[in-house]
């Protein structure tokens, strides 16, 4: 088992450990793992080319270390509790052993369909257990699996799946979503229509629904699982070899792949989610991300599974038959920990105390939360009704980039503050720099936030296109690596995340790049040209805020153009990244050198009417009036 720290002394001493000797506190725990062949070498680092490799020469596969590992304690465990998204339908229990077997069938059917190591499998699917049952598959084998989550629309999933070659695609029929069906199968024909790299597609019957098999490239999942057999050995990989590529968004408007590789995200993950949420034998814990992103990925698949514990896999959604879904889930299933998005619980808190009142909530031990800052109102009713004034919550603070939690408090252990990640984490060593580059040495102070020394769940590149790692993340600060976020160090050397300090913005959890919507309303055929800004909302964390110059108004007029903007992005993206608010202006601020001063058009998005510092390097300063003028008639 994965050891876990118990105490707060313990965490200071194990900290510490794993600061003046990191190698040696992370082999140690690398040693609790299962090895084919045991590493030669523990760390190699260099932030300038960059190059991290953690566990050199190490051979595994991260499957027998969920599966092979667990066979004689846990075979009869359940790794997957699985909740439909209609609560009338059945739940299924899916025990180690049985998922062990199907995890073998479906390696035995992507090898029959001549995938090899190192081959992509793209993954659209709902939040079925098969899901988990491709990802861990293509682990086994050492195909690199690439989850595109089933809210992108077909445009978005084409080109995920273009940029990662991906020659399989398994995705299924359709997809429940509250009262909604989603055409995942249609969607997938769209977008391999402009995928020529796809060879096969295998399809999971989910909904039913009709939908078009194309002879000769797509297959019903259950034909293929019907004859395969469920005796498989695991490949051997390399510590280095690329376990998956997540694709999450830039500053710019292409999506970035984002490499995570075996031996170090296996260690960070389980000790991670071991120590963080203090999973112990028996419990039932509930993470409510999608595996379509890294929450999914690292904290409802690998590091729970990697503890041998039980993890609970929900189809739906919160509000769906009625607000008092999750608490239905955590109350039917006992769950101990539960682990969420700060928009879920606002978006809970505002439907009122009705939805929770009945419910008992006593099995709960642990409260996580991720995907952006919680603020004090959240945090105090997540506290008070939901943990009922007894369980620790623990706001962690990670990205896609960094494989798994980086600042946050173990639960129970480090004392918490509302709003505050808190401390970092075992082997974490965080700075927080000027804009010129600076290291702000002591408490009290606030900057960008930067990471000095690897841990073994860096995502090593960009998939690609290794430059654009280097630019993203280790250029702006040579020798560190930049995170993008702003944060404060308190008086007590506490962390407070403030939020994206590029055009990244964060809406209900899901981090989207102003770049990305802004080339999808430009690809409207009346705009030309338009600026997105986040804003201040209170729900979704960040609103969508998007100025659009227009060429000319179509025969709907102002709303007719608003609403075809809107469809637009739902078919360049997907409908989560709809703007909240469209201004049509007749011209953006921009400087004589033609830079649109997003500044102004932030500070104007948040509300703000005049004090918009030093605009004398504007263009045409007339336009900001305007702009405030049209602004006011929005809200
Ligand atoms: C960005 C990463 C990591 C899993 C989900 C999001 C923001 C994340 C917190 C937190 C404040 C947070 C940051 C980060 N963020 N967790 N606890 N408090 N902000 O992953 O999509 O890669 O986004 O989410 O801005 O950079 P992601």
């Amino acid at each position: 088992m994965v050891p876990k720290i118990s105490t707060l002394s313990g965490y200071i001493f194990e900290y510490q450990k794993s600061v003046t000797n990191p190698t040696g506190f992370w082999s140690n725990l690398a040693d609790t793992f299962y090895w084919r062949k045991k590493y030669t070498q523990t760390l190699e680092w260099n932030f300038e080319k960059p190059e991290i490799k953690w566990f050199i020469n190490g051979k595994l596969n991260i499957t027998e270390n969920i599966f092979e590992r667990h066979m004689f304690h846990r075979a009869e465990q359940a790794a997957i509790i699985w909740e439909p998204n209609n609560p009338e339908e059945a739940y299924r229990t899916i025990t180690y052993k049985e998922l062990f077997a199907e995890v073998k069938r479906f390696s035995n059917v992507l090898l029959s369909l001549g995938v090899k190591k190192g081959d992509r499998v793209a993954i659209y699917m709902p939040m079925v257990p098969e899901l988990v049952i491709t990802m861990l598959a293509c682990a086994r084998i050492g195909a690199i699996h690439s989850i595109i989550f089933a809210g992108f629309s077909s445009q978005s999933l084409g080109e995920r799946i273009m940029d990662a070659g991906a020659k399989i695609l398994v995705t299924s029929d359709g997809g429940y979503r509250g009262a909604k069906t989603i055409p995942i199968k249609q969607i997938s024909d769209e977008a391999m229509e402009s995928c020529k790299c796809v060879e096969k597609a295998i399809v999971l019957k989910r909904t039913g629904e009709n939908i078009n098999m194309k002879p000769g490239r797509d297959l019903w999942w259950h034909d293929l699982m019907a004859t395969a057999n469920d005796t498989h050995k695991a490949e051997e990989m390399d510590s280095e070899d690329p376990l998956f590529i997540l694709y999450t968004s830039g500053s710019t408007g292409k999506p970035k792949g984002l490499v995570h590789t075996t031996g170090g995200y296996m260690v960070y993950t389980a000790y991670t989610f071991r120590n963080v949420f203090q999973y112990g034998d028996g419990d039932i814990y509930f993470c409510s991300a999608d595996i379509g992103w890294i929450t999914g990925h690292s904290y409802l698949v690998y590091g729970p599974l990697l503890c041998g514990a039980t993890t609970l896999m929900f189809e739906g959604i919160p509000t769906w038959p009625d607000a008092g879904r999750f608490w239905d889930i955590v109350d039917k299933h006992q769950v101990a920990q539960f682990y969420t998005a700060p928009t879920a619980i606002r978006s809970l808190m505002a439907m009122g105390l009705e939805w929770v009142k009945q419910k008992k909530l006593d099995s709960l031990k642990v409260l996580g939360t991720v995907g952006e800052p919680i603020n004090e109102d959240a945090w105090h009713w997540y506290h008070d009704h939901i943990g009922k004034d007894r369980c620790p919550i623990v706001d962690t603070w990670w990205q896609t980039e960094t494989g798994g939690i980086m600042i946050t408090p173990l639960a129970g252990i480090i004392p918490t503050k509302p709003s505050y990640a808190t401390l970092p984490f075992m082997g974490i060593q965080p700075v927080i720099v000027n804009p010129e580059g600076k290291e702000l040495m002591g408490n009290s102070v606030e900057g960008n936030l930067c990471l000095d020394f690897p841990w073994p769940g860096i995502a090593r590149t960009i998939w690609g296109d290794h430059e654009r790692f280097k630019q993203n993340y280790f250029a702006a600060f040579p020798g560190k690596y930049f995170t993008g976020d702003g944060a404060k160090r308190d008086e007590d050397g506490y962390y407070r995340i403030l939020g994206r300090v590029d055009d990244v913005i964060n809406v209900s959890g899901h981090r989207l790049g102003t770049a990305e919507i802004e080339n999808a309303i430009d690809e409207h055929p009346l705009v030309s040209e338009s600026a997105v800004v986040g804003y201040p909302h209170p729900i979704k964390g960040q609103g969508i805020y998007a100025y659009v110059v227009c060429k000319q108004f179509s025969t709907g007029g102002e709303e007719g153009i608003k609403n075809s903007i809107l469809m637009a992005v739902t078919n360049f993206i997907g409908s989560f990244a709809k703007p909240d608010k469209i201004q049509i202006v007749s011209g953006l601020p921009k400087t004589r050198s033609g830079k649109i001063m997003r500044r102004i058009l932030r500070k104007i998005a948040e509300g703000q009417t005049t004090d918009f510092g030093d605009t004398t390097t504007l263009l045409d300063p007339e336009i900001v009036n305007e702009i405030i003028k049209g602004a006011e008639k929005l809200k």
